[in-house]
């Protein structure tokens, strides 16, 4: 019965066997499979997704990396996309300056944009922060108490966790926990309240350890949310039913069970 809060099921890497992706999902025991939009293109693919497939629903943003695309237009695009009832949230935006592919100005005034767009239609947001955390940090707390979210595929410290969590954001864990080397990011998500705790797969990206370096898929969440059940001492089918309930509640246009 789990959520995978964030996958790329539209990306070309689904194209040739996308159908069998969503069979095994479902044989795992995934009931919802939120994909996220990167790119205007792709968040018209993911929206596609979510009208046809009932399990999966739909984010849209651009994505740091696209941020010089953010203008006028697109944001006239993400507030029809907003409109749809299966478009749960606004994202993936945010910052990325691990590869730079957009300045960082761009993307600090894309991800602010984005934000206030976020704020008006009264969307959580799916927020993506590498190697920016002070930056990111600083763009949330200027909007506290006004927005509600997620922090993708964490990879913050303790800290940093904590002052999300106060900010009103959940933290999400992705395949990385089940790294061998990720031991600040378990430390980390020891600590998270667990009624804030969100898992996802980032797919195709983010394979977890036993198929690392593979394209990964929504089914192998169940591997990390193992890996958190066994770090917060619980048994594995309650980890996936906790964070089902906190995917449900944050993202709320998905409605009850
Ligand atoms: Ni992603």
């Amino acid at each position: 019965m789990a959520i995978d809060t964030h996958a790329h099921l539209e990306m070309e890497a689904f194209d040739q066997d996308r159908e069998a992706v969503l069979e095994r999902a479902a044989a795992a025991g995934l009931t919802v499979i939120i994909t996220v939009g990167t790119t205007i293109p792709d968040c018209e693919k993911a929206l596609a997704l979510a009208r046809r497939y009932p399990q999966v629903y739909a984010s849209v943003g651009v994505h740091p990396h696209e941020a010089k695309d953010i203008d006028a237009a697109s944001c006239e695009a993400l507030r029809r996309f907003a409109a749809e009832p299966k478009v749960v949230a606004l994202g993936e935006i945010g910052l990325d300056f691990f590869y730079n592919h957009s300045a960082r100005e761009v993307q600090l005034g894309g991800f602010a944009a984005q934000l206030d767009l976020a704020e008006e239609l009264d969307l959580p947001v799916i927020v993506h922060d590498r190697d920016a955390h002070a930056e990111t940090l600083a763009l949330l707390r200027e909007r506290r108490g006004r927005l509600q979210g997620v922090l993708h595929c964490f990879s913050g410290d303790t800290a940093m966790a904590a002052e999300c969590v106060a900010l009103g954001y959940y933290i999400s864990v992705a395949g990385p926990v089940t790294y061998p080397k990720a031991d600040q990011l378990r430390s980390a998500v020891r600590e998270v309240p667990l009624e804030r705790l969100l898992v996802e797969t980032d797919c195709p990206y983010l394979a977890p350890q036993s198929r690392r370096g593979k394209r990964n898929e929504p089914a192998y969440v169940i591997e990390t949310a193992r890996r958190l059940a066994e770090l917060r001492g619980m048994p594995a089918p309650e980890m996936e039913q906790i964070t089902a309930e906190n995917a449900r509640r944050l993202f709320a246009k998905m409605g009850p069970r």
